[in-house]
């Protein structure tokens, strides 16, 4: 087994387009819901917190920063690939990083979870198993990678979290 500096480098560069493409959606996301407002049942579709510009802002920001990491890794012992190798594991990390959050949002719903009420844990890892997922596509992370990122994960979570309380952006720290 690698030792952990050299898989937390490796596990964090492959999976930082779905990193930024969560926070896009988040910081940039808003306007007109996926689901159009309609409902299936007694709930929404998808929410409020599932919109056009949140889905559209995420893959492309999350492609971008594939692109820029290819970029940025080419000629060096870290390189899988070319730089449009870099690019489409982006937006397949990205694309399937924001379905991951979507498909999350509508069984939260149809558990008749609000829009924003937490749901621990899961909260934090539908993102990283749906980037894993459709990313596989291009290239399947080892073991140990999706390991290290389903343990990390929610403690960046909630390390970020705790910051933006301090700094007073956020309400409550979690
Ligand atoms: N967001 C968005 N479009 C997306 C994903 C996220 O606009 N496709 C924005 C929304 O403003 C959302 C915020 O990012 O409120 C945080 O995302 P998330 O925590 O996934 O949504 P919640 O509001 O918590 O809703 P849910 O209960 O459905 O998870
Ligand atoms: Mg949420």
């Amino acid at each position: 087994m690698m030792d952990l500096i050299t898989l937390a480098i490796v596990s964090f560069l492959y999976i930082l387009p779905a990193y930024i493409a969560n926070s896009s959606a988040a910081l940039f996301g808003g306007g007109m819901p996926l689901d159009l407002g309609r409902k299936l049942g007694n709930h929404r579709i998808l929410g409020d917190g599932k919109t056009f510009r949140g889905l559209a802002l995420g893959v492309l920001f999350g492609a971008a920063a594939g692109n820029v990491i290819g970029y940025a890794l080419t000629g060096t012992e870290f390189a899988l690939g070319s730089i449009w190798f870099y690019t489409i594991l982006g937006f397949l990390l990205s694309g399937g990083a924001m379905a991951g959050d979507l498909i999350k949002s509508f069984f939260k719903r149809r558990l008749g979870y609000k829009r924003g009420q937490m749901l621990p844990i899961i909260d934090q890892l539908d993102f990283i198993i749906g980037a894993v997922a459709l990313g596989s596509m291009a290239y399947i992370p080892s073991l140990e990678t999706v390991i290290f990122l389903i343990i990390i994960t929610p403690l960046i979570h909630l390390l970020l979290n705790v910051i933006g309380f301090l700094l007073k952006l956020k309400k409550v720290p979690w």
